[in-house]
């Protein structure tokens, strides 16, 4: 028999999440049936959408997430014990079941993938620069805001998971990039670290005024991992033509009813902008195809990467507050 241990969606979040939100649960799981296989939790991911879309969890069901889980035991014929690979197995130690039923929190089938050769590099990546943040940022960025040499980007939630590496990946585009970050520290790395042309502390200076600064003909590309009142600031400074890749709405998840912001239609109509909302999994197709140009940007040194490395499965509620409310650089792993 296999111990498992679980943490439940006890109750709905309301505001922030908390942790009385979760439960966590123990119970011991049914030996292997055909077609199924045990995985072992290696890394866990949190996650902004967990917040995001949280009224589609039902309450005393195991929270969702992915993971990068280790096969201990298979009946299937494509998972081999020893090998890793990337599931979204929720938030739970141990998960036995038929791969091919792994539903994504969106509601699809989502089976796991072995994970692809990382070259050395630590598995937990599979959750962030080479997994699905990475991918967000390779696929939102060049095929939505498609930035040419020269052009000017800006990425808010930038020292993020996702906007670290699309700042990046915009500086090797020959881009001028800007940035803008909850804290001091987290605007030092973007510059010293990363590159970054600017970056802003924007709880201390307006995005206007720090736009006015860093560019003052305006902006050609805005990757929007924050929405609201921000994004409107920012949409508002954009030239002719400029494109905005919709990527996430932080600033709103633990809000009731969406904000007042400025309206920003009269800026889409003037300066004929285009505006698009994704989400990472409609590149599915060619999801190696990122995976596979991040790991070589970042064994090239042109990519850099940092995990918030949380330990004990037992701190994932604290672990996932934390990375909501900004305590977090880069991408938020509990290690197991
Ligand atoms: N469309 C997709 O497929 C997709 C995929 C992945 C992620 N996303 C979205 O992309 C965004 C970034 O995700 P991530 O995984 O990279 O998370 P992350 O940036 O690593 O972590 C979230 C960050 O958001 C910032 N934040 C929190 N509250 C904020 C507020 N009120 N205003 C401005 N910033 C705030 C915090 O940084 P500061 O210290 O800078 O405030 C925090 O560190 C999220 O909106 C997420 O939902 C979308």
């Amino acid at each position: 028999m296999v111990k498992n241990r679980k943490f439940i969606y006890a109750k709905p979040f309301e505001g922030e999440p908390k942790v009385s939100n979760f439960k966590l649960v123990e119970e011991e799981l049914p030996a292997l049936k055909d077609n199924e296989v045990h995985f072992e939790a290696v890394a866990i991911s949190v996650d902004p959408y967990m917040r995001a879309i949280a009224s589609y969890i039902k309450p005393g069901a195991t929270m969702i997430g992915s993971q990068v889980a280790k096969v201990v035991e298979s009946k299937h014929p494509n998972f081999k014990p020893g090998q890793l690979a990337v599931g979204q197995f929720g938030w739970q130690t141990n998960y036995i079941g038929d791969p091919d039923l792994v539903m994504s929190p969106f509601g699809s089938k989502e089976p796991p993938h072995l994970l692809p050769d990382f070259q050395g590099l630590s598995p937990s990546l599979g959750l962030g620069v080479l997994g699905m943040p990475g991918n967000t940022a390779y696929f939102g960025l060049l095929d939505l805001c498609k930035p040419k040499p020269g052009e000017v980007v800006v990425v808010t939630a930038a020292a993020g998971a996702v906007g670290s590496l699309v700042g990046q990946i915009a500086k090797i585009k020959g881009c001028k990039v800007i940035g803008f970050a909850g804290s001091d520290d987290k605007v030092e790395w973007l510059k010293k670290d990363l590159n970054f042309d600017y970056a802003f502390n924007y709880k201390k200076i307006d995005v206007l005024e720090a736009l006015k600064q860093a560019a003052p003909d305006g902006v050609d590309c805005y990757f929007d991992n924050v929405g609201g009142v921000m994004a409107s600031k920012i949409i508002s400074c954009m030239r002719n033509f400029g494109r905005i890749a919709c990527c996430g709405a932080i600033s709103t998840y633990n809000d009731d009813t969406p904000p007042d912001a400025p309206a920003v239609q009269i800026y889409m109509i003037m300066k004929q902008l285009k505006m698009e909302g994704f989400l990472a999994q409609r590149w599915a197709d060619r999801w190696f195809e990122g995976i596979k140009q991040n790991v070589q940007w970042v064994k090239e040194g042109k990519l850099k990467y940092k995990e918030t490395v949380t330990k004990g499965f037992e701190k994932m509620p604290e672990a996932f507050i934390c990375m909501l409310k900004g305590d977090s650089t880069g991408k938020a792993v509990i290690m197991v």
